[in-house]
């Protein structure tokens, strides 16, 4: 691979050993793709998720004397104060959340704690260049800004936060951008939650850049939910809908031409949902996976000021959406219904949700219920206007 001179810097050991780790890291990367170039980053985000292999990184990296050259955003992790004060904090979960807030505090990191930064803190711009692991975030910023990313891993975006490079591969590239799926859809979407469905089709619209046809407008709560279960389901990390993202304002210009044709209708959406309700009744409910937006706030409030819920409800979000919220006197309303909302906090946490084993709970994110049962919880999977009438 071609190095400019302050890469080679970087890979000479210049700056610090860990520059030269990164950077060698990259460009094995590269080299694996057949990239002939690093280009620069204009954003990072990075997926910590508090577990081990992370923080083991993390915590090399910043022996090895590093700051990021772009400072990432970084995923949720779990609130020490919420359980905490909850009593649900053990002493191996503190010291490990702790160890993780240590390592990317000094790594230069912005500590949002968040996999939906680019709603309020890592907003990329159409072409921007940037190293992004996560689920939520890659397709995201792929599909919907139209910035351009590959599918990182958090070692890889976390070298480029530091190098501020990235190897010159895959999505990166307007070859590897293109449509080869189109994907007729022939239902009729009622909620957010049926974009989630469409997102689960992933084994039946098979591998490749799908654009969908059929569909007139989407929120960003429907693309959020979209992109989340397509990358999920199958490790996709672009979409196009007609119409609707910034690349595919018309077919002929999009589209690949070796090109093959999916339909996706009602009825595969109704199997789906179906398949996943719950058999039983539920002990909790569990929501904000990938973290709920403001608008899914209210929404849910509003249901539960009709219908009061009789379980427990947990919503994970942002800090800055719980601020908000609490300034306006309604974080103690969702309380007084037994609806606590948690900031910085993921689903995937086994040292902080175990409590839950052996509960029956249910979500409207099929993620939740896949990264919560690879670890022993049983979560079903509904829209949110069944899950509050089987929560009352
Ligand atoms: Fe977010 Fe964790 Fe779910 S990162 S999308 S809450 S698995």
């Amino acid at each position: 691979m071609k190095l400019n001179s302050h890469q080679q810097d970087m890979l000479d050991g210049k700056y610090s050993k860990g520059h030269a780790m990164a950077m060698e890291i990259l460009i094995a990367i590269g080299d694996s793709f057949n990239a002939e170039e690093m280009v620069p980053i204009d954003r990072a985000h990075v997926a910590l998720s508090a577990q081990k292999a992370d923080t083991w990184f993390a915590e090399k990296m910043a022996k090895a004397g590093v700051t990021c050259a772009v400072s990432p955003t970084v995923n949720p992790g779990y609130s020490i104060c919420y359980f905490k004060n909850k009593n649900l904090l053990s002493e191996e979960a503190k010291d490990n959340m702790l160890r993780v807030e240590s390592a990317y505090k000094s790594l230069g990191s912005t500590l949002t704690y968040s996999c939906t930064p680019y709603l309020f803190a890592n907003t990329a711009h159409f072409n921007d260049i940037a190293s992004f692991s996560e689920t939520s975030v890659t397709i995201f910023a792929n599909s919907v800004i139209g910035a351009r990313t590959n599918r990182e891993s958090s070692f890889s975006s976390l070298c480029a936060a530091i190098t501020g490079y990235t190897p010159l591969y895959g999505y990166l590239l307007d070859e590897n951008r293109k449509a080869d799926i189109i994907v007729n859809v022939e239902a009729d979407f009622k909620s957010h939650f049926d974009f989630a469905m469409l997102g689960l089709m992933a084994p039946k619209i098979g591998r490749g850049n799908p654009i969908f046809v059929g569909i007139d407008k989407m929120s960003t709560e429907d693309h959020i939910n979209l992109g989340t279960q397509l990358n999920v389901a199958g490790s996709y990390a672009l979409y196009h809908v007609l119409g609707v993202t910034p690349e595919a304002k018309n077919l002929e210009d999009i589209v690949d031409k070796n090109v093959r044709e999916v339909t996706i209708t009602d009825k595969d959406l109704e199997e789906l949902k179906n398949k996943n309700l719950p058999e039983d009744k539920i002990d909790f409910v569990m929501l904000g996976c990938p973290h709920y937006t403001y608008d899914q706030i209210l929404y849910l409030l509003n249901k539960i000021r009709k219908d009061k819920p009789k379980v427990p409800i947990w919503v994970l979000t942002s800090k800055a959406n719980i601020g908000l919220l609490e300034s306006m006197g309604l974080k103690e309303e969702f309380n007084s219904y037994g609806v606590d909302l948690v900031p910085d906090t993921c689903t995937d946490e086994y040292l902080v949700w175990n409590f839950l084993k052996g509960k029956k709970g249910i979500s409207d994110s099929p993620k939740c219920s896949y990264y919560m049962s690879s670890f022993g919880l049983d979560i079903s999977v509904a829209d949110i206007d069944t899950i509050i009438e089987l929560a009352r």
